[in-house]
């Protein structure tokens, strides 16, 4: 199995370039966020913990993210490409993929952006409740307003992209930030975008960058 970790701050546009290189079809996207907002949907246990440390910018435990994305890469089979998006985000989530989890990561790719856009980007984001596209009022507007282009679902606003808990966010990843790219640095995995591209050009650079890695 080969793994490309997408690192970087919230807003910087993981998720969006994400999804686009797997609807292209060269890769699996897995997204941590998106997964617990999935548990939280279906009100597990797990899902009910994470809400209250999510809703409050905080990052949910490493053990269970770890046991997290241990099962949904069980689930996949080992010719596959996948793209992690939102994980690892700590140290010792890092060093679980390459230790304890049957794979390691390949590369990762930071998307290195300016904090002050990164919130304008976040309290300016929608999000499509059905199918998790994700759009902005100003910079990726849908065609039609609070409507999903792709699914027609309804844009609804993260509860985390409220600009107090968006500021916190920001705050909890500056504390994670150097020592993980230091950690992927150190073994020569490391490579960075500039994250303040168009969504299209920041999407070309990528899919020509990650073909060779992904094929
Ligand atoms: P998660 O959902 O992963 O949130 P995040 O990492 O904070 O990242 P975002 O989804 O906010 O940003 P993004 O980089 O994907 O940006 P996007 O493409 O949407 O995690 C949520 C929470 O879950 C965490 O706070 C934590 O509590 C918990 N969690 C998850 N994983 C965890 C882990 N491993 N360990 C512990 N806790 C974990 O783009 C943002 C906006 O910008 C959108 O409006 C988009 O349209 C726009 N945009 C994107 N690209 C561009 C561009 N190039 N130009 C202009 N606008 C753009």
């Amino acid at each position: 199995m080969k793994i490309i970790a997408l690192l970087g701050a919230p807003g910087s546009g993981k998720g969006t370039q994400a999804k686009k290189l797997s609807q292209s079809g060269i890769c699996f996207h897995l997204s941590t966020g998106d997964t617990l907002r999935g548990a939280i949907k279906d009100g597990t246990e797990i899902g009910l913990r994470a809400k209250t440390l999510m809703d409050r910018g905080e990052l949910v435990p490493d053990s269970v993210m770890i046991e997290m994305v241990e099962c949904c890469l069980g689930t996949l089979p080992d010719s596959m490409s996948v793209l992690l998006d939102g994980f690892p985000r700590t140290v010792p989530q890092a060093k679980a993929l390459d230790l304890r989890l049957r794979t390691t990561v390949h590369l990762a790719v930071y998307f290195k952006m300016h904090e002050q856009d990164l919130v304008l980007r976040l309290t300016g984001r929608q999000t499509c409740e059905r199918c998790g596209e994700p759009y902005h009022i100003s910079f990726v507007p849908p065609l039609k307003q609070d409507l999903c282009d792709r699914c027609g679902g309804n844009l609804i606003q993260r509860s985390d992209d409220m600009e107090a808990v968006v500021r916190q966010r920001l705050r909890v990843f500056a504390t994670q930030n150097e020592a993980l790219l230091s950690y992927y640095e150190k073994t020569k995995r490391l490579i960075e975008v500039d994250a303040g591209l168009p969504v299209a050009t920041l999407q070309s650079n990528l899919q020509r960058m990650l073909s060779e890695w992904l094929t």
